[in-house]
């Protein structure tokens, strides 16, 4: 029994430390702050993770691999696909876009 219950209470540890979803309407700025900045930077410039700005390999990839990359995550990078629903996926990609293109 003890084995079961703390594998809950680490289940429920993991839950309360997850990022949570971000407001429906939230702006793609918004779910970039929220998701992404801890480890790309606030400003798309990386940080522990890669840079994802002007000029970053993500820059020249498609929009696909973007989208693939948030939802099913990559080496290091968690899978965001149930933390986002479509409609925010592209307000996040619309967001990244922005940025690169210095807008
Ligand atoms: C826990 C830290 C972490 C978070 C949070 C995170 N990432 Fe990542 N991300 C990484 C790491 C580490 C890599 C490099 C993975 C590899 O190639 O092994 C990466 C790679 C990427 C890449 C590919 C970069 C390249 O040049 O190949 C993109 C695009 C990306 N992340 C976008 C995002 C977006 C958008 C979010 C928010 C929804 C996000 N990431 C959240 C850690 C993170």
């Amino acid at each position: 029994m003890r084995r079961l219950s703390a594998a809950l209470s680490m289940s429920l540890l993991l839950a309360s430390c997850s990022v949570g979803r971000p407001p429906e309407d939230a702006s793609g700025e918004e779910i970039y702050s929220q998701l992404c900045a801890r480890c790309h930077g606030a400003d798309l410039g990386g940080g522990i993770a890669p840079e994802l700005g002007s000029g970053s390999n993500s820059a020249d990839e498609s929009d696909e691999f973007l989208e693939f990359t948030i939802m099913n995550g990559r080496g290091r990078m968690p899978s965001f696909s149930s933390s986002l629903d479509e409609d925010q996926l592209d307000r996040l990609v619309v967001f990244m876009r922005e940025v690169q293109s210095g807008a």
